[in-house]
């Protein structure tokens, strides 16, 4: 098969840009110990109610100043819907869902994670200063997705 020239060149151009650019991804991967997000377990739907931890949502005390908080997601509701936690506290969330898949965001946080049935979820945070924040589903789940939001209310220690 005869290939032009030119055409050869940018063949070999784009091999290498491509080449550059897989390189930069991976190097800055590896370089900040980033890597794509695996769920930190896996449970079914139907089995969430009666399987520990989430048969008993909510907050719980881990250690001096760290918490670990339970939530189911489910439409258009998150269980609980408000938390309390101390100020100056780590917090790890492990959060599953029962139907479809949701969203869990927490603005002004770094929390930002999917939430899909089967797997679940775990995002942790540190919580320095009492306020108030709104946990959000950011996946549309459904016709009632607009109004899926929960208290994270963080009290003065
Ligand atoms: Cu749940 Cu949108």
């Amino acid at each position: 098969m005869h290939v032009d020239k030119r055409e050869k060149r940018v063949m070999q151009i784009t091999v290498v840009v491509l080449g550059v650019a897989i390189g930069a991804l991976v190097l800055s991967m590896t370089a900040s110990h980033k890597s794509l997000p695996e769920p930190a377990g896996r449970i079914r739907p139907e089995d969430v109610r009666v399987t520990a931890p989430f048969d008993n949502p909510g907050v719980r005390q881990v250690g001096e100043n760290e918490y670990e908080v339970v939530m189911i997601a489910q439409a258009w509701e998150w269980v609980p819907n408000r938390v309390e936690i101390p100020a100056g506290s780590h917090v790890t969330f492990k959060v599953t869902s029962v139907d479809v898949i949701h969203g869990f965001r927490v603005p002004d946080t770094d929390l930002n994670a999917m939430v899909i049935p089967g797997q679940i979820t775990e995002v942790d945070v540190d919580f320095d200063e009492a306020r108030d924040f709104t946990l959000l589903c950011h996946e549309y789940c459904g016709i009632g997705h607009h109004r899926m939001g929960a208290d994270i209310v963080i009290v003065e220690n």
